[in-house]
């Protein structure tokens, strides 16, 4: 059971500061972001018993990174979350500082709950341990203690079990970094979920550290992962990390060439997927990234720092993997804003509202709070936004297979998702405009169409 005196520390915190967390402008309206402190890395995301539960890295105490509990909510339809206790809090020999990232799987009624016991001292000095939790009643878990210990060969960078059922036998990945610091996945098999065999590695390459593998099958075969140390390449890389995927064949392997970046926004990192009771793969991706920077973000003051990006469906589509978001969010829509045929709109328009652009017919420039700019040349679309360390501009862009037909923008407080021609490319970005700035302008013949979304606050 987790610690109570930790337990209690954390709930303290909520009750103290979740008021001025909510009350910030920039706090979403229909995103799950913290009711204090940092989130990161979606974790557990699992359909058990109908309901969708997920979990995410949290630190309660404060805006930066640390020794993490895993928060936990739950929904019926993917759009309105409930809090629930939180799942773990780092109060083990094996995991004191942090009960870091993994998944949830179901067995013999039970959820259970793989994750990576991280342990630190104070010169730096990583001990890593790949640890198991189980629950009846979804609620209150209960640890079962180490699983896997780190195998010769690498680093203590080892961590973010994912685990899945396949041909009757249960498999894991982990994010990891040999001894000559190269980044790659390592694979493990169970027949029980108890004890588990090394496999050796499952991919490797680029960059000098994996993080958060997920495998699952699409048509194909999809590795998604989210490597750290690959360098700016033309338009590709641009931000600080990225997370994305190579399909390929789980017996033959997935070479690195193949490597694709999954969402071209600013922040977009540690995604993980489940599969539902409708068979539907389903993602949830961090709108966030690691390793500093938390003084740039302006809800730091008001004591919560990052948020989820919204539930998508994954589908293959030839080589590539797309994004849609789930089909139930259109429940968040209340009422029509804007329907304008003639091309061109100016205005000012909230920040809780879903914009659809169709039959696009020319190159176009959109503008939005005097922020976020995003122009389609040919086939390229570019963002651009102010650098978060104030240090100029910043912009990333992707390339279309297709001509570009639609662009569906999901607007909250402080974030911007674009899903262009339904999925084929995606951008996820914080953004904080200036909270009185309201104008936005869209040049360029095409249909536009904007939806007011639900207003209210949080999670619940
Ligand atoms: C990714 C990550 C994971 C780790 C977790 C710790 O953002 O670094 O590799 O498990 O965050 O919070």
């Amino acid at each position: 059971m987790i610690d109570v005196n930790l337990r209690n520390k954390a709930m303290e915190m909520v009750e103290e500061y979740s008021g001025i967390a909510l009350s910030d402008p920039y706090y979403p309206s229909y995103h799950i972001a913290p009711p204090v402190g940092l989130l990161n890395d979606p974790n557990g995301f699992i359909q058990w018993k109908g309901t969708y539960h997920l979990f995410y890295q949290w630190m309660p105490f404060h805006t930066g990174h640390g020794a993490k509990f895993w928060a936990h909510l739950t929904s019926r339809d993917l759009v309105d979350w409930a809090w629930q206790e939180p799942a773990l809090a780092p109060d083990e020999w094996y995991d004191r500082t942090g009960c870091y990232s993994g998944s949830a799987v179901e067995k013999d009624d039970e959820l259970l709950l793989f994750y990576t016991g991280n342990v630190k001292d104070d010169d730096g000095n990583r001990e890593t341990y790949q640890c198991k939790a189980r629950s009846e009643d979804g609620v209150s878990f209960e640890k079962v203690g180490v699983q896997i210990e780190l195998p010769d060969g690498f680093t203590p960078h080892f961590r973010d079990p994912k685990v899945w059922k396949m041909r009757n036998e249960w498999y894991m990945v982990i994010g990891a970094q040999t001894e000559e610091k190269e980044g790659c996945i390592v694979l493990y098999r169970s027949e029980d979920l108890d004890s588990w065999t090394y496999e050796g590695i499952l991919a490797s390459g680029m960059g000098y550290m994996w993080e958060c593998p997920d495998f699952f099958r699409l048509k194909d075969d999809v590795l998604l992962f989210s490597p750290q140390g690959l360098e700016e390449k033309g338009i590709d890389y641009r931000n600080m990390y990225q997370s994305g995927y190579i399909i390929g064949d789980f017996d033959k392997g997935f070479p690195e060439e193949k490597f694709r970046e999954l969402d071209h926004g600013f922040e977009f990192y540690a995604p993980q997927t489940t599969e539902d009771d409708q068979g539907r793969r389903l993602l949830v991706g961090w709108m966030g990234m690691p390793d500093g920077g938390e003084e740039y973000f302006p809800t730091h003051d008001n004591h919560w720092i990052h948020q989820m990006t919204l539930p998508r469906e994954l589908l293959q589509q030839g080589d590539r993997v797309i994004q849609k978001p789930v089909e139930e969010l259109e429940k968040l829509r209340t009422d029509k804003l804007v329907e304008e045929n003639s091309g061109s709109f100016a205005g000012n328009l909230p920040r809780n509202i879903e914009l659809i652009m169709r039959e696009i017919e020319e190159d176009i420039y959109i503008d939005l709070y005097d922020y976020f700019s995003i122009r389609l040349e040919g086939r390229r679309i570019t963002i651009e936004r102010p650098a978060m360390d104030g240090s100029g501009k910043e912009w990333r862009a992707a390339d279309l297979v297709s001509p570009l037909t639609e662009m569906r923008m999901f607007i909250d407080q402080s974030s911007l998702e674009i899903f262009v021609n339904d999925g084929e490319i995606v951008f996820s970005s914080r953004m904080f405009p200036d909270v009185d700035t309201h104008e936005c302008r869209v040049k360029g013949r095409s249909s536009i169409t904007a939806w007011n979304l639900r207003a209210e606050k949080g999670a619940e």
